[in-house]
């Protein structure tokens, strides 16, 4: 059993603690001086630290006075500040007046592209340049119109969404049902004669009856197309889905019916007319 007795370890020349077991003692070697400072410069560093920064959530708030998240908050709350400036002279100045003050003008550009590449780029594309069935933005073609008020329109209500009552809707039906084949080869040929695509000019010329009867009356007698029915113009090298005969003949017979969101019912109004103004931007000028 231990003995306690402390004594001078011959061997090493250090005091033993003492502590014996089965003849076995233990050394009380001193700490190194360098790690005995640098464990008080530890306490040190730590006393600073904790005076200096909030050390303790909710109790301190530090010499430095604050987080660097509180900074970030602060520093988002003054850049809002200064935005709802500008967020209530575009809420209160009418479409036309914010294109023709060029401050308003500006500011609604950026807060229009902010927000298009937030909500809208994953379906039309981060340049506005659109996908198959999703419009292209940039272009001088409309199938809602291209005016400010009603590009407003179309993107606060949205295209045969459920959500608003005035969404803008229309029904192209399937020809598929209603036609024969012949006939929808026939008039197949017909629009692609109109969009000056390569055609069977004989087809072409007997789908020019089917599509006076069945088309004309949505993408108009000379294939203009018709904003008022988002139907596309047809007379021209634009394509929602497809400028080829297995694009144009698909339509026909079992159409696609593109469905936009209602963006008034998720964004301030404010943000609906930057957009507005920077669409109209992009391609506007109907
Ligand atoms: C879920 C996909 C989707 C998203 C997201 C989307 N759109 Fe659309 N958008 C469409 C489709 C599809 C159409 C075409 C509807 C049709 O076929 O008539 C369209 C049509 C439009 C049109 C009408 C184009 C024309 O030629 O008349 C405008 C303007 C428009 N979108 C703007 C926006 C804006 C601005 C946003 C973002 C706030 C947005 N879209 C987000 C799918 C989307
Ligand atoms: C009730 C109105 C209506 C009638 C009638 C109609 N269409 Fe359409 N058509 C549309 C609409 C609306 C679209 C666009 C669909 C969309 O945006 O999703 C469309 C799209 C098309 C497209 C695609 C154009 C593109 O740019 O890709 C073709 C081709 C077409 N129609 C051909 C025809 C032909 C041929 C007929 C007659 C046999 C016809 N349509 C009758 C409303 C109509």
């Amino acid at each position: 059993m231990a003995d306690e007795e402390k004594r001078i370890d011959a061997e090493t020349g250090t005091e033993t603690t003492g502590h014996s077991w089965d003849g076995i003692e233990e050394l009380n070697t001193p700490l190194p001086r360098w790690w005995l400072w640098t464990f008080y410069a530890c306490i040190v560093f730590a006393i600073g630290y904790a005076i200096w920064y909030p050390a303790w959530p909710g109790a301190t708030s530090g010499a430095v006075g604050g987080t660097l998240r509180q900074g970030v908050a602060a520093d988002i709350a003054e850049h809002a500040k200064g935005q709802a400036v500008w967020r209530d002279r575009i809420n209160a100045a009418p479409l036309e007046e914010i294109v023709k003050d060029d401050q308003l003008l500006t500011f609604a550009n950026s807060a229009g592209k902010a927000a298009f590449g937030v909500n809208c780029s994953q379906c039309h594309g981060s340049g506005a340049q659109g996908f198959a069935g999703y419009p292209n933005l940039n272009d001088d073609a409309w199938l809602w119109g291209g005016s400010l008020d009603e590009i407003y329109h179309t993107i606060r209500h949205g295209v045969r969404n459920e959500d608003s009552d005035d969404a803008r809707y229309s029904e192209m039906p399937a020809f598929g049902d209603i036609l024969a084949k012949a006939e929808i080869t026939d008039v197949a040929n017909h629009v692609m004669s109109l969009g000056a695509l390569e055609h069977d000019a004989g087809a072409a010329a007997r789908g020019a009856e089917v599509y006076a009867d069945n088309c004309s009356a949505c993408h108009g007698e000379t294939g203009a197309g018709d904003p008022e029915q988002g139907a596309p113009r047809l007379n021209d090298a634009i394509w929602l889905f497809g400028g080829d005969a297995d694009h144009i003949t698909a339509q026909i017979k079992q159409p696609a019916h593109g469905v936009m969101p209602a963006w008034g019912l998720r964004l301030d109004d404010d943000t609906v007319k930057a957009l507005a103004v920077y669409v109209h931007g992009l391609g506007g000028g109907d």
